[in-house]
């Protein structure tokens, strides 16, 4: 008995063919047909990025915001929120399946806006999810099983790598709008409208409330009127990604502007946000689903479907981020404190995004850089080529998407000047074509 519980033993019998007469104890192999599959274009980065030893390296591939010493940034407001947490020694109970109530009231008033018609009436219904992530899923779950129109969602070219698989899984067909012109590295305006005034009624359009990603390209205000009309004569069912609430402009209002003139115009929109970046709770998982209904009797239905969705997925969310963000967004002095880093984050960001372009002209570089300055929130989307962006790579140990995608908020005063030699050294030679949009996981 001893010798066959010995792991030596187990092996050589079940080494022996069960046509001896001997019954094998190791069983064939179940998931033979498995294949190797690619790592994640975002999260793969990071893996690549650790396993290199130069001293120099840079990880601008994730998003995850990082101070000028390039270190992990925990806001003091969430120091300040997770001690008066501590202090209340509170239980550790099952949320409900909706999340915590406080939370999910706080989410929706900071992207709606606290005197929202919407929420006065309670036409509307907010869950905490597992960050944005979990929140477009359950999204995407949700219109799956019950959207009446086509299950076609129409994504803006490029978009969020992860966005495909996530609505992909869902059981959507996934489709693409223009957005993104290389040409200029800017929005482009006109195919993103003859686009959309071609996608048949009812479809669901995802659109990014602010700070673009990849791209870093925000429709002006005077285009997202527009975008909002035709999204109505179309009757399409605006999804707005809300990722980087203030961290586009360092104003949590301004960064919401689209999603409340949308619902101003009466879009029933749905919406997914995150407080990964602007509060930096990238591992506790916050966030928020909310649904704009027509009155609060459809809320009510809409609401016990999706805890008919969330149950047998997760159950219930984590309590410990949501707990955090709701002490930030509800005590006053942390509120305040909170804003004054968001808005901290956002400007460091843009004073990296100068001090790049005044590192490429310093390096000689003749190529226009504008678009570095213009494009906004946590991401530049260089217009560096595959073959550039793996030359940074090999050469430079400089970390970054394959579709030229850079992490401004992986830049810091004292890596700056080298990574702008590095983009230097690399556009230098040929003239500087722009890259062709290039999807990061698709
Ligand atoms: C990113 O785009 O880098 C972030 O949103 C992190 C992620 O999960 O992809």
């Amino acid at each position: 008995m001893a010798l066959l519980k010995s792991n030596k033993v187990l092996y050589c019998l079940g080494n022996i063919s069960p046509s001896l007469g001997v019954l094998s104890t190791r069983s064939s192999s179940w998931w033979g047909g498995v294949q190797m599959g690619p790592p994640d274009p975002i999260l793969g980065v990071t893996e690549a990025f650790k396993r290199d030893n130069n001293p120099k390296k840079m990880n601008l591939g994730v998003g995850a915001y990082r101070d000028d010493q390039g270190k992990p940034f925990v806001l003091s407001c969430v120091r300040k929120a997770e001690a008066l947490i501590a202090a209340k020694q509170m239980d550790k109970e099952y949320l409900p399946i909706g999340g915590l109530g406080e939370f999910n009231k706080a989410c929706a008033q900071l992207a709606l806006g606290d005197n929202n018609e919407v929420l006065k009436s309670g036409r509307s219904i907010t869950v905490q999810t597992i960050s944005g992530t979990g929140s477009l899923r359950v999204g995407a779950n949700f219109l799956s099983r019950f959207h009446g129109g086509p299950l076609d969602v129409y994504l803006p070219k490029p978009s969020w790598g992860n966005h495909t698989p996530i609505f992909r899984d869902a059981g959507m067909q996934l489709k693409a709008y223009r957005y993104y012109d290389p040409s200029t590295c800017g929005f482009d305006f006109k195919g993103a409208l003859e686009d959309i005034s071609k996608i048949p009624e009812q479809s669901v359009i995802l659109l990014h409330a602010c700070a673009h990603n990849p791209t870093g390209v925000d429709p002006r205000p005077e285009q997202w009127k527009e975008i909002a009309d035709i999204v109505k004569k179309r009757n399409l069912l605006p999804f707005f990604d809300m990722a980087y609430q203030g961290f586009a402009s360092g104003d949590i209002d301004r960064d919401a502007w689209a999603v409340r003139y949308f619902i101003e115009q009466g879009h029933n929109i749905i919406l997914s946000q995150s407080f990964a970046k602007n509060m930096g709770l990238y591992g506790e998982r916050v966030g928020g689903f909310t649904v704009v209904c027509k009155d609060a009797d459809e809320a009510k239905r809409v609401e016990s479907q999706i805890k008919i969705l969330i149950r047998p997925i997760y159950s219930n969310p984590p309590m410990n981020g949501a707990r955090i963000a709701t002490t930030i967004l509800n005590t006053p002095d942390l509120r305040s404190l909170w804003l004054e880093e968001v808005h901290g984050m956002a400007n460091r960001i843009i004073k990296m995004r100068e001090q790049l372009v005044a590192g490429l002209k310093k390096e000689g570089s003749s190529h226009n850089w504008q678009h570095v300055i213009d494009q906004i929130g946590m991401f530049c989307f260089t217009g560096l080529k595959p073959e550039q962006v793996e030359r940074l790579t090999k050469e430079f140990s400089v970390y970054m998407t394959k579709d030229g995608r850079i992490s401004m908020a992986g830049v810091s005063s004292g890596n700056v000047g080298y990574l702008a030699q590095a983009i230097h050294t690399v556009t230098k030679q040929n003239d500087f074509a722009l890259v062709k949009i290039h999807r990061v996981g698709t």
